[in-house]
């Protein structure tokens, strides 16, 4: 039986091994952590992250195939395949502070692999790394030369969150990049193989490590930059009286651009986008290409400028001023079908509001208070660490926020609302018994246009939607 380690039981790699057991039933995987708390909870009914569908995919193979543990040393001595799939935060200090990728996580990912290692293994880096990683890596593992042989593979992972089991049951494509080499390409095909059981063959590409590494912050970079243009045509949209819907939707339909992502929003969110867009416009810059550099930079530059766009039509619409009035946060997480608040826009727009001394009454159906706190208190970058090294509480509170249990305990008394995720519910709630529980003028800031702002408007609304005319 093919034996597989999984270092990093987080997001991608929890979802991504309970696939790989569910679909490959001849293969034993083994998904270890340092995290215990987030080991035990993968061992629970309480899984530690939520993703439509994940339950039922780690309930079908867990104790058969499947198993999580805190054991790093002996999962990994026993497999013939190691994935990687730690955390890659953003450097907060030193050289590349606020771009560079921090390869901590990953670099004692790798010393363990060599330290423990007894026979050959293939090495997979699932992390999103900066291009040209595998060549760090692979001195790492041989620097005890051992005489053990280790192929690194480049295995980017293109999973959204919210859509997680989706994606991998039918991916768009699996990337694999390995050496040229007779027995890079040996490692590729071994690979290969365990994508085989359920990927069409002509989904799986095959490249040199140096472009599949490159191709997941390319990719990332792409997605990213379409949100930021639409964004960018929004503001335009606004200040004209064109509706951003009407025109993703007429450029949507030329064939060469496509309707996908073209949703206009307060801005983009989740652990990567920026974080990898940081770490192109870094490796543009150590590779002596500022205007390149300079050209990606400007994609998270817009979607800064469409978060305090967002904040200044809070404020300046509810006559200049929001202090001490009270505005409804309807979600938090970075989009619906999730609770991951990583980088969601949600913390700058409830920073810049406080900033103004609003009073905040935040509901998310997913997210807790606990991690509402955290994530207003916490320093930029500073969230993308081992769970286990951040509080269990936030030790302090901000005073100005509560959380409410539902939308309409979050609304009472408002004054303004700010539709910061798109979950279904908030299309759905009875808008007229929130209107009659709120301070009048009553506002609606849909930072998703997710409501139908006319037949609110109808209510007595004062509604404001991204890229639409007032
Ligand atoms: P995560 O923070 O949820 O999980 C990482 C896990 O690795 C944590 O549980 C941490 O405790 C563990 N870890 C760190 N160092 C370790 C070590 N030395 N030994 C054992 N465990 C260790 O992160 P994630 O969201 O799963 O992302 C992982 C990687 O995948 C990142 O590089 C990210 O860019 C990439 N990625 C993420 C997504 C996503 O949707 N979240 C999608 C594609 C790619
Ligand atoms: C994104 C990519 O879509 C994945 O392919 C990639 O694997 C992943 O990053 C990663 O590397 O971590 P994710 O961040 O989970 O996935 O979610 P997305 O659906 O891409 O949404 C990202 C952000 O963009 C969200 O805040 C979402 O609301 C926003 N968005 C998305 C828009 O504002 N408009 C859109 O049209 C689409």
């Amino acid at each position: 039986m093919v034996k597989i380690c999984c270092i990093g039981a987080g997001y991608v790699g929890g979802p991504t091994m309970a696939v790989i057991a569910l679909k490959c039933p001849d293969i034993e995987v083994v998904v270890v952590d340092i995290s215990e708390p987030r080991i035990a909870a993968w061992n629970s009914d309480q899984l530690p992250i939520y993703e439509p569908g994940l339950d039922d995919v780690v309930k079908q193979c867990r104790g058969k195939n499947l198993f999580f543990s805190t054991d790093v040393e002996k999962h990994v001595a026993e497999a013939d395949i190691v994935f990687v799939s730690v955390n890659t935060p953003t450097k907060t200090q030193g050289l590349g502070a606020g771009k560079a990728a921090d390869l901590t996580y990953w670099e004692s990912a790798a010393r363990t692999i060599a330290d423990v290692s007894k026979s050959d293994k293939i090495v997979v880096e699932k992390s999103t790394v900066p291009v040209k990683t595998a060549e760090a890596i692979e001195k790492i593992l041989t620097h005890n030369s051992k005489g053990i042989k280790f192929q690194i593979l480049s295995n980017p992972e293109f999973l959204a969150e919210g859509t997680a089991i989706e994606d991998l049951f039918q991916p768009d494509r699996v990337l694999i990049g390995g050496r040229e080499t007779p027995e890079g390409q040996k490692a590729i095909q071994s690979l290969k193989s365990v994508y085989a059981h359920w990927v069409p063959e002509d989904r799986i590409l095959t490249t040199n490590l140096w472009s599949a590494e490159l191709s997941k912050l390319a990719a990332n970079a792409f997605l990213a930059q379409r949100i930021s243009s639409v964004n960018a045509m929004s503001a335009l949209c606004e200040a004209t009286g064109a509706d951003v819907a009407e025109v993703s939707y007429a450029i949507g339909k030329d064939s060469r651009i496509g309707p996908k992502f073209l949703n206009a929003s307060v801005g983009f969110g989740g652990s990567c986008f920026q974080k990898d867009i940081l770490n192109l416009v870094y490796i543009c810059e150590c590779n002596g290409l500022p205007e390149v550099a300079e050209y990606w930079k400007q994609v998270i530059k817009i979607n800064d400028h469409q978060k305090s766009r967002f904040v200044n039509r809070v404020v300046s619409s509810m006559f200049n001023t929001v202090s001490q009035k009270k505005i409804a946060i309807l979600g938090f997480a970075f989009k619906k079908d999730t609770g991951d608040t990583r980088e969601t826009p949600a913390i700058d727009v409830c920073k810049g509001l406080l900033g103004d001394k609003a009073v905040l009454s935040i509901y998310d159906p997913q997210v807790t208070e606990d991690q509402i706190q955290r994530d207003l208190i916490m320093k930029k970058f500073d969230w993308d660490h081992p769970l286990h090294l951040q509080p269990k509480s936030p030790k302090s509170s901000v005073k100005q926020v509560s959380i409410a249990w539902d939308a309409y305990e979050a609304t009472k008394g408002a004054h303004g609302i700010c539709i910061l995720t798109e979950w279904e519910e908030f299309k759905t709630i009875d808008y007229k018994k929130i209107y009659d529980s709120m301070q009048k003028p009553a506002f609606v800031f849909d930072g998703r246009n997710v409501v139908n702002a006319e037949a609110l408007r109808e209510i007595g609304f004062i509604v404001y939607s991204i890229g639409k005319p007032l």
